[in-house]
């Protein structure tokens, strides 16, 4: 089926990356959030990461123009009912994701092939799908911060995925100039089943005092040429999220190593959510 319209459901760091990308590429898209002052931010954050673009000279100022033409905000989900697809990118908790799919399942009754789609970073899909009448509509189009940026897709199979909705997805994705990878549904998938821990086991350094947050990301720097540190990269995630991502980690598969480390859960207790508040494990004026 030919995607046309897209929807994007939250305005926040992931859903305006997504919303930047998919409208870059030549889609409709209508970008949805529950308050105007949600849009008006990620519009503009949008605004500024297509100016970095074009002062690099990926894209011309009328590339930009005409990006910025073709992403319409909207308060009402019900706005979203002319999309091909939409994907999910709110809060990482599982009730507003199952209230999300249950609403868009409702709204897209008439057009039982809509797709939709979760940015989930380790929700299941095979959970979210049973919530809704078309589970074999329903896939995980995880992407990265920052969006416009990384070149993965993790594109996640729930159980009841057909390999149509699969092949729609994974498509796209090389449409947006990404690279799509398949995974399975598992906890956490590939990406943050294996990226968490390290992050989680850099805290315990920290707060064992094997290491200051600055020595642990050198090492990580340094020795293994990673761009940013295990600390510095889990402010940029958002330390609630990767607090919610343990917890995920941790109650599907029950291991006691997904253990969320106790400073991470005393800094997300503080209000400490890394860059986005201002301070994590270091400080953002
Ligand atoms: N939009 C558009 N372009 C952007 C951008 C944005 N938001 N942010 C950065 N860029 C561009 C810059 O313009 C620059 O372009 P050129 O290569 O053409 O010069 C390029 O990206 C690099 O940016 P900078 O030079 O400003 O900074 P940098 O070299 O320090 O790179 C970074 C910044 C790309 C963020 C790099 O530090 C990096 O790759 N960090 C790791 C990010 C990462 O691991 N992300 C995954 C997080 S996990 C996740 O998202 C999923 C989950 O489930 C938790």
């Amino acid at each position: 089926m030919a995607i046309q319209q897209v929807g994007v459901i939250g305005a926040g760091t992931m859903g305006n990356g997504i919303a930047h990308v998919f409208a870059r590429c030549g889609f409709k898209v209508a970008i949805c959030d529950v308050e105007q002052r949600f849009l008006d931010r990620g519009l503009a954050t949008i605004a500024k990461n297509l100016d970095r673009e074009v002062a690099k000279n990926k894209i011309t100022a009328d590339d930009k123009l005409s990006t910025l033409g073709r992403i319409t905000a909207v308060v009402d989900r019900e706005k979203l009912a002319e999309c091909d697809l939409v994907i999910e990118a709110a809060t990482e908790k599982f009730e507003i994701k199952a209230e999300i799919f249950r609403q868009l399942d409702r709204l897209m009754k008439a057009k039982p092939e809509v797709i939709l789609a979760s940015n989930t970073s380790s929700i299941s899909i095979t959970r979210i799908g049973a919530l809704t009448g078309r589970p074999d509509k329903v896939i995980g189009m995880h992407f990265f911060n920052p969006v416009p940026v990384m070149k993965l897709v993790e594109v996640i199979r729930g159980l009841a995925t057909s390999q149509a909705t699969f092949e729609t997805v994974r498509e796209l994705a090389l449409k947006l100039e990404k690279t799509p990878v398949e995974v399975n549904d598992a906890p956490g998938f590939v990406s943050n089943r294996v990226l968490m821990p390290l992050l989680n086991e850099a805290m315990y350094a920290v707060m064992e005092g094997v290491a200051t947050a600055e020595a642990v990301d050198e090492v990580f720097k340094l020795g293994m040429a990673h761009p940013m540190g295990p600390l510095t990269l889990a402010d940029f995630i958002g330390l609630d999220v990767c607090l919610d991502i343990m917890r995920v980690l941790q109650d599907g598969l029950g291991d006691p190593k997904y253990r969320p480390c106790p400073l991470l859960i005393r800094m997300v207790d503080a209000g400490w959510l890394g860059r986005k508040s201002g301070r994590g494990f270091y400080t953002y004026s």
